[in-house]
Parts: structure tokens; C-alpha cells; sequence
């Protein structure tokens, strides 16, 4: 059996898979490692993917048709090293039966740090700060001086509330905020004690948020859900954070909104095209950007690594994984 491993994971994956591999009594599994999977030709990574049973991919590879076509009938799983799977066209993984896999536990705590981290950052202007601070032209205190606006006792909206949207809500019991979000179904443990949300509308909860924090999966109905008519609903105090997926927010809009002053600020670690930022993001001081780091800790990574070798195991073994994903709504 042979498994490929399309990206450098953290924590080297080739002794675990021997490991669980031997626990699992699966004989003779072999395992390649090609750190530099997205930048083979398309012609170059379908010869090297040909008759694998077990991929793993990193997000920034797509898996499409013309890949599992290319891989042949031996693959039975794709385990993606990630939470997020958009990368990925499940339906077609599924009418080959190929098991699409992600892993969301160590995912969830880092990302909402990260997702703090931007927001306080961004309401309290510390791109302009550390700009200032090194720039040699800080002149002193003065009391007037990069003045934010307060998060304490204000309103949080978390946008598509899973489970990073929740560790997100959780994070602003120590603000004293009143909670608001968006969700396909209720999520009774986020309006119930201690955290005390509503589920609301997209509309009115962008129109009461102090802080609105995107935490969505990326479908076809969530493609550019903050657009301009959603960021001119918002607070001109407010701040906007994205931690999900770039393509959810409207880029070219919220660079128009940030430089017009109709919202206050946004920290943003993920873009509609990566590794590339709308241009006029950049110089914008009011946007506090980060490159797509939302869970890296050696930890959490270590971790996901982990999960990606127990789910390729779990397939191959011919037992259910414990975390296996289908295909969206509206794919
Ligand atoms: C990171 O963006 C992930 O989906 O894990």
C-alpha cells in the first residue's frame, strides 16, 4: 500500500504511519513525502499520485477530478491537513468512493486565538502602533494619540458559529460581551450560561456588532457573504476579522469601506487568492493583515499531523474515521 503525503506536516509523519500502520496489523504500507507537491506540473504530480491508496493534502492543493482520475481506482482516502476542505470537490471523491478526511480538534483553539489576536489588534490600532513605535518619528505620549474604540461590554457577532466560532464566543466572556451569531441550525451550548447568545440574521446581528468575526466554511452560498450592502450595514465603529476562508468577504469592498472610514478596521489572515493581497489592502493602515497562520502552533500542528496519519490508517484498516467530512450543501 502506498501513501503520499503532498506536503511538509509538522512532526514527520513517516514513523507514526509505521506505528499505526503495526496496530492496525496493515503489513508493507509505504510512505512518500513530497514537500513540494504544489509546485509540481499538473502532469508531473498526476504521475507521482498514479495507483496511491492514501493521500494527504495540504489546503492549498486542489482535488478535483483530473487528480483522482489521475491517482486510478486504488485511492480510497484523502485525508486534508486542515480543518477546511474547499480545496476539495468531496462529490467527486465520494462517486469514486474515496473517504475525504479533515481535522478539526487542534484547529479550533489556535484559530480563535488568532481570531482575538486580530480583533484586539485591530480595534486598538496596533499596525499603526508598531509602525510609529519603529518608525524614529514618535514624538511622546499624547493623550489623543491612535485612539480605538472599547471592546469591553460591546457586541460580538460571530459569523457561521461552529467550533472555532464557538471557542471565539467563549474568549469574550472575559470582555463581558454580548454574544450574537449566524448558523445553519441553533447551537444550544452557546445560548446557554455562561455565554448567554442569540442567534440572529446576518443582517441585524452586522448592524449591532461592535466586533464581527467570520468563522464560516467557504461554500458556494458563502462566497463574498460580506459584501458591500453587508459592510455598509455594519457600525462605522466596528471591526471586522476573517479567519475562515478569503473568498467569504468581498476583498475589493472591504478595502473601499476600510479606506472610506464606513467600518473602523479589519484583521484578516486569510485572501480570495493566496498567497496574494488586494492591493489596495495593503498600505491600508487600518487593516491589520497576518499570512494564513491561524493554528499554526508547533502543537496544534504536531496534532493535525497526527490525525491526518489516524484517518488514513482508519481507512485502510477499513474502519470509519473519526473525521471524515461529505460535501456541502450547494456542491
Ligand atoms: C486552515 O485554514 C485550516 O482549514 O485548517
Amino acid at each position: 500500500m502506498r501513501v503520499l503525503v503532498l506536503l511538509d506536516c509538522v512532526g514527520d509523519p513517516r514513523p507514526r504511519f509505521e506505528t499505526a500502520a503495526g496496530e492496525a496489523g496493515i503489513d508493507g504500507l509505504r510512505v512518500e513525502v513530497i514537500p513540494n507537491a504544489t509546485e509540481l506540473s499538473g502532469d508531473e504530480l498526476a504521475s507521482r499520485v498514479a495507483g496511491a491508496e492514501a493521500l494527504v493534502t495540504p489546503l492549498t492543493l486542489k482535488v478535483d477530478d483530473r487528480l483522482l482520475e489521475a491517482a486510478g481506482p486504488a485511492l480510497r482516502v484523502v485525508a486534508n491537513y486542515a480543518v477546511g476542505f474547499d480545496n476539495i470537490d468531496v462529490a467527486a471523491c465520494t462517486r469514486r468512493n474515496v473517504t475525504v478526511c479533515n481535522g478539526p480538534p487542534p484547529m479550533t483553539e489556535p484559530t480563535a486565538d488568532l481570531a482575538w489576536t486580530l480583533l484586539l489588534g485591530a480595534i486598538r490600532r496596533v499596525r499603526e502602533g508598531l509602525s510609529l513605535a519603529t518608525s524614529g518619528n514618535w514624538a511622546g505620549y499624547d493623550a489623543g494619540l491612535l485612539l480605538g474604540h472599547r471592546l469591553v461590554g460591546g457586541t460580538l457577532l460571530v459569523v457561521g458559529a461552529g467550533r472555532i466560532g464557538s471557542a471565539v464566543a467563549r474568549r469574550s466572556l472575559g470582555w463581558d460581551m454580548r454574544v450574537l451569531y449566524t448558523a445553519r441550525s441553533a447551537k444550544p451550548h452557546l445560548e446557554s450560561d455562561p455565554i448567554g447568545a442569540t442567534r440572529t440574521s446576518l443582517e441585524e446581528g452586522l448592524s449591532l456588532a461592535d466586533a464581527v468575526v467570520v468563522t464560516t466554511a467557504l461554500t458556494p452560498e458563502t462566497r463574498h457573504l460580506i459584501d458591500a450592502a453587508a459592510l455598509a450595514a455594519m457600525k462605522r465603529t466596528a471591526v471586522l476579522v476573517n479567519v475562515s476562508r478569503g473568498p467569504v468577504v468581498d476583498e475589493a469592498a472591504l478595502a473601499e469601506a476600510l479606506a472610506d472610514g464606513s467600518i473602523f478596521a479589519a484583521g484578516l489572515d486569510v485572501y480570495e487568492h493566496e498567497p496574494r493581497i488586494h492591493a489596495d489592502l495593503v498600505d491600508l493602515p487600518n487593516a491589520l493583515l497576518l499570512p494564513h497562520i491561524a493554528s499554526a502552533t508547533v502543537e496544534d500542528r504536531t496534532d493535525l499531523t497526527g490525525i491526518c496519519v489516524e484517518n488514513v490508517i482508519s481507512v485502510l484498516a477499513g474502519r470509519e474515521p473519526r473525521f471524515s467530512v461529505s460535501a456541502p450543501p450547494g456542491t
